[in-house]
């Protein structure tokens, strides 16, 4: 009914407009003013973290891309070798896992059946299991050594949303408590990390007051049959999220590639008006890869594609280079991901209405996928 969708069409409206109270319930109790965190629940002792050797996350669909993310972030806060891999390739090859490993399994109905395998096998080789999960007593953390819950409240848009924000919340979470617990590197850096991860859902809030913009792009681009996406680092996932966004709402073929990877081949790809959106990387500590990222925009756009581009609010740089520019707070770069994907779940969504296409139930998908 109307009601149970707080006034919106679509519960997938509302569940994105909800991001910022689910993150500041995520957060809650675990992030402290003094900059440490609190994450006892999780049932994986210190003691045991500073025995890890190695992290494997595995997942599936959107939960993949917080994966990658979460890796980025681990292994610079930790410096302990992370790897991530989608959950139904996980046991097929055989992994190496000991109880030096720590298997982070991001799920958020806890029921997938891929995810769900890779778990036995993980834990079948003594690897310690922690979940990531926001349905409390579902079948993964029943499974697992530990879980650390999202507290996104129920999600029923087939399309993850805002339980991909609270997985995101959670990965960094773990990854400071790790850094926290290791004692390693938790110096200045990771305490304005911490004090920034606090401050995201008013950054996700002020996103979620521009995105006006984003839904007259979107609708001006319903016709596209092709979108690519590009980003580099953390913006690399959050270009696969907005293209896998596009896939399920939109049926639009949509592509992700990292923008080092354009020269490479999918170049061949541009021609006049191809709409590609290029997430930019913040300048903070990554200059480099600011630069890189310009000169791409610059050659995709001499070949005619029309760019548009997430980049920090006041980035005067890139600003001449792109066809539109979408502007997010600057946040530190292992951040970014948070506030830069707002802007592309609207956009799928928004694209994907103004096909008709009913974004809560889209053809062919369901909710949670539980045979392998
Ligand atoms: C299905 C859903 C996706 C979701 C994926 C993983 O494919 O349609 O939106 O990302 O499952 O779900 P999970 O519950 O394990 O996070």
């Amino acid at each position: 009914s109307a009601a149970e969708k707080g006034g919106y069409d679509y519960f997938m409206l509302k569940e994105i407009v909800e991001q910022p109270q689910a993150l500041s319930d995520t957060l809650l109790g675990r992030v402290t003013t003094d900059g440490t965190l609190t994450l006892d629940e999780m049932r994986i002792s210190p003691a045991e973290l500073r025995e890890l050797e190695k992290i494997v996350v595995i997942a599936s669909g959107t939960s993949y891309h917080a994966g990658m993310i979460a890796k980025y972030a681990i292994e610079h806060w930790c410096r302990i070798p992370c790897e991530v891999e989608v959950a139904s390739e996980f046991r097929y090859r055989d992994p190496i896992l000991n109880r030096q490993t720590m298997v982070i399994a991001i799920s958020q109905s806890g029921e997938s059946m891929d995810t769900l395998m890779a778990v036995r096998h993980a834990r079948e080789q003594r690897a310690r299991v922690l979940a990531i999960c926001n349905v409390n007593g579902s079948t993964i953390p029943r499974e697992s050594d530990g879980v650390l819950y999202t507290h996104a409240g129920p999600e029923v848009g087939v399309a993850a949303t805002k339980t991909f924000l609270t997985q995101l919340a959670a990965c960094y979470l773990v990854g400071l408590y790790l850094a926290q617990a290791r004692d390693l590197k938790y110096g200045d850096e990771i305490r304005a990390v911490v004090e920034q991860l606090a401050s995201m859902p008013e950054y996700v809030e002020r996103v979620i007051g521009t995105v006006d913009r984003v839904r007259d792009l979107a609708r001006s681009l319903a016709e596209a049959s092709t979108v690519l996406f590009l980003g580099r680092h953390v913006g690399y996932p959050v270009a696969l999220e907005g293209a896998l966004k596009l896939k399920e709402l939109a049926y639009i073929h949509a592509e992700a590639f990292t923008a080092g990877e354009l020269k490479h081949g999918p170049i061949a790809l541009i021609e006049d008006g191809l709409p590609v959106v290029v997430v930019a990387p913040s300048r903070e500590g990554r200059g480099v890869l600011h630069d890189k990222i310009v000169s791409n925009i610059q050659e995709i756009r001499a070949r005619g594609a029309r760019t548009i581009v997430v980049a920090e609010e006041g980035d005067e740089v890139i600003r001449p280079f792109a066809d539109e520019i979408v502007e997010v707070p600057s946040v530190p770069t292992l951040l970014q991901p948070v506030v830069a994907t707002v802007p592309l779940q609207v956009f799928a969504c928004e694209l994907a209405l103004a096909k008709g296409n009913n974004v809560d139930k889209p053809r062919n998908l369901a909710k949670s996928v539980t045979v392998e």
